[in-house]
C-alpha cells in the first residue's frame, strides 16, 4: 500500500504588488479564494492531512477558509520557503509522505501532481519543473549529465546559469522522514538571507535520493499570483478552460471569451449562452434552456425549454419548464415558478411560489406571495407585503385576474377566478368569481376652469 500523503500549503506572504489590505491569498480567483482553489486540488488528491502555512492578515486566513479538514499553522515571520515548511514539519508524520503546494498558485491539476506524489512513495524526490523563454526571478534547475543536481535562485544565479530555461515551480513531493533531515540541515548563506527550500535538492542527491522531474501540461497550471494583473491574467485562463469544457459537452456559446463562471454550471442539451452573463453558485440549466445576453444567474436551477432574456438577475430561485423570462426581470431568493410562467420586464418577485401557466409581464412587484395556477397579474401591481415592522402574505387563487396599477395589501387573499379592477387598492379579501374594485366613481365637472397665475 502507498504511504500516505500529507500536503503542505505555503500561504504566509503578504503580496506587497497587490497594493491591498488582503493577504493575497484571499483574492478571488472565478469568484473563490485563490487558497480556496489550492485546498479544493489538495483534497481531490485525497490527502490524509492538509497543513495550510499561513502568516500576513493574521487570523484572516484560518477564517476565511473555515474548514475542519484543514491544519493552520502560523509563520510568524517570513524567512523563506524552507522556514515556512520548517513551521509544518510537527504535524507531519514520518512513515508519509509531503507535497508542497503554494496558495498563490490556484490553477496546478490533479493529474499534473499525481507523479510528483507517486515519486515521492517510491522514495523519491519529485519535482515540478517547466522550460520558459523568460526565466527571469525564477529558481533554475542545474543539471549535470541530465540529472538535477541543485536549484540555484536567481539573485544567487552566475550568468551561464541564468541562461538555463528549466526552472523551479516550487512544487515537489518527497518522504516526510526525508524532508525533515533535510529542512534541519538549512542554512540562510545566501544574498536573501533566507531558508531557502529549494536547497534540499542538493542534499536529496547528496543522500542518493533520486529526484525526478515532471512538466505541466500548460505553463498557466504553475503561474503564481503577485499582482492585480496576474490575478486577471490567470481569470481568463481559467474562464477560457471552462468554456472550452462547456462547447466540448455541447453547450452553445455565443463568445466563449465574454462568459464568467463563480461557482459550478451544469447544463443539459442544446443550452444556449448569449455574451456576458454570469453564473455564481450552483447553477443548473436543463435541455434546451436560452439565456440571453448580460444575465445574472447565482443558485439557480432552470427546467427544460425555458427562455431567459438579456439583463435578467436570478437569485437562489427555482424556475421552471418552458417558461418566460425577462428582459429586465429579477428573481429574488425564495422564489419558484411553476412550468409555463411568464415574468416580464421590470418584474421583481420574491419569496414567492407562482402556479403553472400565471403571467405576470410588466412592472409589478410580487413579494412573499403564493400564486395559483393561470392567474393574470396586470401591469404596475404591487404587494404590499411590508407594513413598516413585520411582512405579511399574500394569496392569489387559480385563474384570478387581476387588473393593472392595482396594490394588493398583505395579508389578503384573491379567491379563485375572482376579478380585480384596475387601480384597486385591496384591504379585505376578494370572493371568488366576482369582481372586486375600490375605484371612486368617474364623474365630470362640467365647465370647470383651470387656476390661473394672479397677477
Ligand atoms: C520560489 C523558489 C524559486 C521558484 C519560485 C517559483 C525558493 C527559495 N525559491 O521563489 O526557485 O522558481 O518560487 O515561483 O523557494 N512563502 C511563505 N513563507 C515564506 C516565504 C515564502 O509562505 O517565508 C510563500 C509565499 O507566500 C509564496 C511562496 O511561498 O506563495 C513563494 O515564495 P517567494 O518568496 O515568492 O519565492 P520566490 O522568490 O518566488
Ligand atoms: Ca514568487
Amino acid at each position: 500500500m502507498a504511504s500516505t500523503l500529507e500536503i503542505v500549503v505555503l500561504a504566509a506572504g503578504k503580496g506587497t504588488r497587490m497594493r491591498s489590505d488582503l493577504p493575497k491569498v484571499l483574492h478571488r480567483l472565478a469568484g473563490k479564494p485563490l487558497l480556496g482553489h489550492v485546498v479544493d486540488t489538495a483534497h481531490a488528491l485525497g490527502a490524509v492531512q492538509v497543513c495550510v502555512v499561513y502568516g500576513f492578515g493574521g487570523e484572516a486566513v484560518p477564517q476565511a477558509l473555515a474548514d475542519e479538514r484543514l491544519t493552520f499553522v502560523l509563520q510568524a515571520e517570513q524567512h523563506g520557503t524552507g522556514h515556512a515548511v520548517m513551521q509544518a514539519l510537527p504535524k507531519l508524520a514520518d512513515d508519509g509522505v509531503t507535497l508542497v503546494l503554494y496558495g498563490d498558485v490556484p490553477l496546478t491539476r490533479v493529474a499534473t501532481l499525481r507523479p510528483l506524489v507517486a515519486a515521492a512513495q517510491a522514495g523519491r524526490l519529485g519535482l515540478l519543473t517547466v522550460d520558459l523563454v523568460h526565466p527571469d526571478g525564477y529558481g533554475r534547475i542545474v543539471r549535470d549529465n541530465g540529472r538535477v543536481v541543485r536549484i540555484v535562485e536567481h539573485k544567487d544565479a552566475s550568468a551561464t546559469e541564468r541562461a538555463i530555461q528549466e526552472v523551479n515551480t516550487g512544487i515537489l513531493a518527497a518522504p516526510t522522514a526525508s524532508l525533515r533531515r533535510w529542512i534541519a540541515g538549512l542554512g540562510n548563506d545566501n544574498i536573501q538571507g533566507e531558508y531557502y527550500l529549494t536547497d534540499i535538492i542538493a542534499m536529496s542527491v547528496l543522500d542518493g535520493v533520486e529526484v525526478e522531474t515532471h512538466q505541466p501540461a500548460h505553463e498557466w497550471e504553475v503561474l503564481g499570483v503577485n499582482s492585480k494583473a496576474q490575478l486577471a491574467e490567470l481569470e481568463r485562463i481559467h474562464q477560457g478552460e471552462i468554456a472550452r469544457a462547456l462547447l466540448d459537452a455541447g453547450v452553445t456559446l455565443a463568445d466563449p471569451a465574454r462568459l464568467d463562471v463563480r461557482g459550478r454550471l451544469d447544463c443539459g442539451r442544446d443550452v444556449a449562452i448569449d455574451v456576458n452573463c454570469v453564473f455564481e453558485g450552483d447553477v443548473k440549466l436543463g435541455d434546451r434552456v436560452q439565456v440571453g445576453a448580460n444575465c445574472v444567474l447565482r443558485n439557480v436551477s432552470v427546467a427544460a425549454g425555458t427562455k431567459i432574456d438579456a439583463f435578467t438577475l436570478i437569485d437562489d430561485a427555482e424556475i421552471g419548464e418552458a417558461g418566460r423570462l425577462g428582459p429586465f426581470s429579477r428573481i429574488r431568493p425564495g422564489t419558484r415558478l411553476a412550468r409555463d410562467v411568464h415574468v416580464g420586464n421590470f418584474v421583481e418577485i420574491k419569496n414567492s411560489q407562482v402556479g403553472e401557466g400565471s403571467k405576470i409581464n410588466h412592472l409589478s412587484y410580487v413579494g412573499d406571495t403564493t400564486m395559483g395556477r393561470k392567474v393574470n397579474i396586470g401591469a404596475g401591481t404591487i404587494t404590499c407585503n411590508y407594513d413598516g415592522a413585520n411582512k405579511h402574505r399574500t394569496v392569489i387563487e387559480d385563474e384570478a385576474f387581476v387588473g393593472s396599477d392595482t396594490q394588493l395589501v398583505a395579508p389578503v387573499t384573491v379567491g379563485r377566478g375572482a376579478t380585480l379592477g384596475a387601480g384597486t387598492t385591496l384591504t379585505r379579501d376578494a370572493p371568488p368569481g366576482e369582481l372586486t374594485l375600490s375605484r371612486a366613481k368617474q364623474m365630470t365637472i362640467r365647465d370647470w376652469k383651470r387656476p390661473t397665475k394672479k397677477a
